[in-house]
């Protein structure tokens, strides 16, 4: 069965897509099938990797597509695109549907993938609730400023109603806060860091991303921070710890869960 993970906060700016993009291409070189499924109307995904498609999140939900068909970045590495404006009525179609908390999850069934990534709209909308219907995990990213503190404060409150309230059919387990930013320079950076760990003392993950130009120039090379520059920069090397360290969190979850054990 297919790894589903959201990448979520509620604010903009906080390093879901670059994460997203990064974490998906990372496991495809580790040989597993991974899709990477954009569900902004923004649709940054597609306009990192630049390509025209017609299938896409938003069609598939308003039942336009009937068929799959995803953007193919390498051999083990698909996109779904999520179809820019048209999300605001996929969200509208799903806030009208006699089973409107699972649609996506219906929708996602025949999937299988061995890993499936969401990179997610900083909204409180019927979207965001169907993805925390269908995933294993959710990972906040969140940049080390006041604001992203209390994005972070935000998110985490929004998965406990809902998991409270869902009449019990939301199972997401926060899997990590991922500090996106760091900037070692500044004060708030460290002060901020350190309510984190305070507050949330086993859900921070131990590698930071700093700040660094190369994380930043990837997208408009049309690349993950892996493929940028052969991954021969600074921010490739802080990626690849934070992946592994994700990937280990989710082994030590799966083991915990696992019938065998
Ligand atoms: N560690 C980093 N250093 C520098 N720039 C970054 C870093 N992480 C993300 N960015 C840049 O910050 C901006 C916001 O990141 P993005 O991933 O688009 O956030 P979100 O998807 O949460 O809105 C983008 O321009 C991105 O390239
Ligand atoms: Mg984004």
């Amino acid at each position: 069965m297919a790894i589903k993970i959201a990448v979520m906060s509620m604010k903009g700016g906080q390093g879901k897509t670059a994460l997203s993009v990064n974490l998906a291409d990372r496991i495809s070189k580790a040989n597993r099938n991974v899709l990477l499924i954009d569900s902004d109307m923004q649709a940054n995904v597609t306009t990192i990797f630049q390509r025209d498609h017609v299938c896409n999140l938003a069609n598939l939900i308003l039942g336009e597509i009937k068929e799959f068909e995803f953007l193919q970045i390498n051999k083990r590495f698909s996109i779904l695109p999520s179809g820019g404006k048209q999300m605001v009525e996929a969200a509208r179609y799903i806030s009208n549907s006699r089973f409107r908390e699972t649609v996506i999850k219906n929708l996602l069934a025949p999937l299988n993938h061995s890993v499936i990534i969401f990179d997610c709209a900083p909204s409180w909308n019927e979207v965001n609730e169907n993805i925390l219907m269908y995933v294993d995990y959710v990972i906040i990213p969140v940049v080390t400023d006041y604001l992203g503190y209390s994005g972070c404060d935000q998110v985490m409150t929004y998965i406990e109603d809902l998991k409270n309230d869902a009449r019990g059919l939301c199972h997401a387990d926060i899997l990590g806060i991922a500090i996106t930013r760091f900037n070692s320079r500044t004060n708030i950076s460290k002060t901020i860091l350190h309510g984190l760990h305070k507050r949330w003392p086993d859900l921070v993950f131990k590698s930071l991303i700093e700040e660094s130009v190369s994380i930043q120039e990837a997208p408009a090379y049309h690349n993950s921070i892996f493929n940028y520059k052969n991954g021969k920069t600074r921010g490739a090397r802080m990626y690849e710890k934070l992946c592994k360290e994700i990937a280990m969190r989710i082994a030590e979850k799966q083991k915990a869960f696992s019938p065998n054990q």
